[in-house]
């Protein structure tokens, strides 16, 4: 039995959330499949940045799969110590490795479970895909924000990395924005009824 019991709708209360926040193209890639996210970037930021500027205040804990950590310090990313930085790998941490970043190499399921026992804001599930299709597959995720840029890119990293499944989600709200950005925000679906 899980130390957590899930109500009629799936949701967890009074427990820190696991968020994934990303943009993506109107089809569905985070990434050209080199990396390339000027498709993305390149947009004028408006005032709020699609509201990531509140959502960073409710968050203190970043996940990252290792390839957006690396792409995150390419890019020029400092992994301060103003909020955690977890970095899921498979392979050693690197020696140059940021002191405030750790790495963790594991099941995701009970690792989650730790990470909510502990007090602390809602957790910022990063990316990419292929960290986030393992989070899914262990049902560690509640919640999707996805801010969906209009242009197609053709090819690349898809939002989810690509295997059979079928998550019902629910839409919590969309928001439409002046650029012709749209942003849609899903809960993750359990099992009905709710279930401990
Ligand atoms: N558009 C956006 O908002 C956005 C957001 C985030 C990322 N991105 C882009 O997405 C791209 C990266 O995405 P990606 O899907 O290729 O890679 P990713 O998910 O960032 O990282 C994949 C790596 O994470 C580790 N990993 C995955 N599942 C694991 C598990 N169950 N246990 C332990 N380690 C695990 C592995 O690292 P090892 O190989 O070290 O074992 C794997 O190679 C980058 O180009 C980045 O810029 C875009």
């Amino acid at each position: 039995m899980s130390w957590w019991c899930l109500d009629k709708t799936g949701t967890r209360p009074d427990k820190r959330k696991v968020i994934v926040h990303i943009g993506t193209s109107a089809d569905g890639y985070i990434a050209r499949a080199d990396g390339d996210l000027e498709w993305l970037t390149s947009r004028p930021a408006p005032k709020g940045f699609y509201g990531m500027n509140a959502f960073m205040k409710s968050i203190d804990t970043k996940v990252l799969g290792r390839k957006t950590y690396e792409a995150s310090l390419r890019m020029g990313a400092k992994f301060d110590s103003q909020s955690r930085s977890i970095v899921f790998s498979r392979h050693p941490r690197p020696a140059d490795a940021p002191s405030g970043v750790q790495f963790v190499n594991g099941a995701i399921g009970p690792f989650v479970t730790r990470l909510r026992e502990q007090p602390g804001k809602d957790i910022w599930l990063m990316g990419g895909g292929e960290i986030i299709a393992s989070f899914l597959d262990a049902q560690a995720i509640d919640e999707f924000v996805i801010t969906v840029a209009p242009v197609f890119i053709g090819e690349g990293i898809p939002l989810i990395a690509r295997r059979h499944r079928h998550v019902p989600l629910d839409l919590q709200a969309t928001e439409r924005f002046e650029d012709g950005v749209v942003q849609l925000h899903y809960r993750v679906l359990r099992a009905p009824g709710g279930y401990c």
